[in-house]
């Protein structure tokens, strides 16, 4: 491999620099992506096709120099694998049909297989072709509460308090949901790793919503059984977005690297998980001050976090709105660094 070193990284050997990636870095900020949705109806057909989520995945790393692809699609497939059609509405995110709400709901639904994802397999063998070794290639899903909270609510949520409502009123049945749901994701991340993803990072977008006992009784749990199948795989990346409360816990994880939000201290991140490679963490919001700003920050967050055991990234996705120049910018940075 050509750029191996998101794959040193990650499994903890050292590296001659820092590498550097951005959750959703295949998306809106890109010219060539804008194109491609003009040219589908919608935004499932885009993922449901693999020529061209392979050429969205591939896009950031001609333009943006990145250490590493992730393949174009979304944590909503596992949902729809599982028999929950949604549809994505333009800017205002995805809409569910139908939610499960009662046992029987859950009863009705599946645990996926390869036939309910073969679109994804497809793009990542097309990807991995044709990216022809030139960097890895990342291979993701939702966690299982994150995913959980979409078949409940059936939308984005303020405050999911639909979600929430089940693990209180009737923790038994939360548990058989989460339990299925991991099963899929479980067998979804492996059909993905036989396809080429040679990495693959859990993404708990919501986890931050639960309170410190229901993250350990809720998340974690589902998300441990993920990283104890896949780890004997692959180097695994968890990120608990906004749950750093429960740090200690998230040390435990079968993981090779913990992904932090921008509310992480690096030092205290560095202190409460020993040993893990550690990913993050700036503000995707400084990519909208002027690059002066977005170097001082960036050479602020590389030093305090270490050439060591390190991947460079932002505190979550990249925003849409933010100017692609920016972006570059902060890629440069990273990639230009000289630790003192
Ligand atoms: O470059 C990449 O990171 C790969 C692609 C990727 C997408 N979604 C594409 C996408 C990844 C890794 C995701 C993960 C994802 N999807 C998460 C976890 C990460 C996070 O941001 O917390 C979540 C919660 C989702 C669910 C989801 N997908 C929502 C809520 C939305 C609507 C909001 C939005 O940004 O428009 C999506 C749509 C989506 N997924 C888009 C992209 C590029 C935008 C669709 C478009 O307008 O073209």
């Amino acid at each position: 491999m050509k750029n191996d070193i998101l794959l040193r990284a990650a499994r903890g050997e050292e590296t001659e620099r820092v590498p550097v990636w951005m959750m959703r870095q295949a998306g809106r900020i890109l010219p060539g992506y804008r194109k491609i949705r003009e040219r589908v109806k919608d935004f499932q057909e885009l993922v449901k096709t693999p020529e061209l989520a392979c050429e969205a995945t591939i896009e950031p790393v001609n333009l943006l120099g990145v250490d590493a692809a992730i393949i174009f699609s979304d944590i909503l497939v596992v949902p729809e694998a599982m028999g929950l059609d949604y549809q994505m509405l333009e800017s205002r995110g995805p809409i569910f049909e139908k939610t499960i709400q009662t046992q029987k709901d859950i009863d009705s639904i599946r645990i996926g297989s390869t036939e309910n994802w073969n679109y994804v397999v497809e793009a990542l063998k097309l990807t991995r072709k044709e990216l022809n070794e030139r960097v890895p290639l990342i291979g993701f899903a939702g966690s299982p509460w994150t995913i959980f909270a979409y078949m409940t609510e059936g939308k984005g949520s303020k405050t999911f308090s639909v979600a929430k409502r089940m693990l209180y009123s009737n923790p038994e049945m939360a548990h058989a949901l989460l339990d299925k749901i991991t099963q899929t994701t479980v067998k979804y991340l492996k059909d993905q790793v036989n396809a080429g993803a040679q990495i693959v990072q859990i993404f708990d977008s919501w986890g931050g919503i639960l309170s410190p006992e229901s993250y350990e009784e809720f998340s974690l749990p589902y998300i441990a059984k993920i990283c104890d199948e896949l780890s004997k795989l692959v180097p695994v990346i968890a990120f608990p977005k906004g749950a750093f409360f429960s740090a200690k816990a998230i040390a435990k994880l079968n993981c090779n690297a913990i992904s932090l939000d921008w509310t992480v201290d690096p030092a205290e991140a560095r202190q409460l998980l020993p040993g893990k490679v550690l990913q993050g963490n700036l503000d995707p919001c400084v990519l909208y001050a002027e690059h002066a700003v977005i170097k001082a920050k960036t050479h602020k967050m590389l030093e305090q976090f270490g050439s060591k055991k390190y991947i460079a990234n932002l505190g979550h996705g990249v925003y849409p709105d933010i100017p692609m120049d920016n972006v570059k910018f902060f890629i440069d940075t990273v990639k230009q660094y000289q630790s003192k």
